[in-house]
């Protein structure tokens, strides 16, 4: 059991620690076929694909830029699963776009489901255009218009039951920062923007609260989110101790993959939200 003042110590290193969010994994029922809407519709770029057939899955990495600088997505496709469910948690991703409306007709050209029309934001003074399109599996992309921004893939949103509780989470067990909360009464919800950098420029993690709703189910679709750290050991620390106040569980010791020597801890957020660390240094290395 670690000291009060050791305890003290890790939660300040984590304040100070190099994270950064990495990729949003999930599964996808065709390959192809998410790599050529992604591709053709967002305009992303496969960047690394991979099949291994001892374990009958195969990955795809996508992107808006190259995994080094670049918060990605890795679809994994398991051999023989054409059909999974998002579940009820999942909310979307987001893709920050200079012209929303424009974008939307591409993708209604190509085929794409666009399930909520161009125009602002309802409820509150935003005027930011936004709009929702679905994927062929059926996971949802909230497109922004902002102007040239260097994260175009900016949010991966899910809910959860307790907002504050999250915030407090995602702070001292990830040392991600609050970087807006707005209560919008009007629908209903709240929702907190967290991350490591501005909004406008980086990705985040876009919780949401719904009045009254403290349960949500998982499906088996989307799987995680992984995260960058320095030191995956201190990371584990660090997350234990914040999982005795708030909730949560280590689902993944910190240490290597068995054969491929990426060092990586992984853990469940209070709602049950999978998070993975990686280490830093292990990562750049796996990408050459
Ligand atoms: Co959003």
């Amino acid at each position: 059991m670690a000291s009060e003042e050791s305890s003290q110590n890790v939660l300040e290193w984590v304040q100070n620690d190099k994270h950064r969010f990495l990729h949003a994994v999930y599964r996808v029922g065709n390959l192809e076929r998410t790599i050529k809407f992604y591709t053709e519709c967002f305009g992303m770029k496969l960047l690394r694909q991979r099949d291994i057939p001892e374990e009958k899955y195969s990955n795809a990495f996508l992107g808006f830029g190259p995994e080094e600088s670049h918060f990605v997505v890795e679809l994994t496709y398991n051999y023989g699963v054409d059909k999974y469910d998002i579940g009820t948690g999942f909310g979307h991703f987001a893709i920050a776009t200079e012209d929303v409306y424009k974008l939307v007709e591409d993708i209604r050209a190509k085929g794409g489901k666009v399930t909520r029309e161009p125009g602002p934001v309802k409820g509150g003074t935003s005027t930011t255009v936004i709009a929702f399109v679905q994927d062929p599996d059926g996971y949802i992309f909230e497109l922004i218009q902002r102007g040239p921004t260097p994260e175009p893939l900016c949010q991966v949103m899910l809910r959860v039951g307790d907002l504050d509780r999250s915030i407090a989470f995602y702070e001292k067990a990830c040392g991600m920062k609050l970087l807006k909360k707005k209560d919008n009464p009007d629908y209903k919800y709240t929702l907190a923007m967290m991350g490591y950098a501005k909004e406008e420029e980086t990705t985040v993690l876009e919780l949401t609260y719904n009045y009254g709703v403290t349960e949500y189910t998982k499906g088996n679709a989307y799987a995680q989110i992984a995260l960058g750290t320095d030191d995956v050991y201190k990371s584990a620390e660090a997350i234990r101790i914040v999982i005795q106040e708030l909730g949560g569980k280590i689902t993944r010791e910190p240490g290597p993959i068995p054969g491929l020597s990426t060092k990586i801890t992984s853990f469940l957020d209070p709602d049950g939200w999978k998070v993975v660390f990686v280490d830093n240094a292990d990562f750049l290395k796996e990408l050459q």
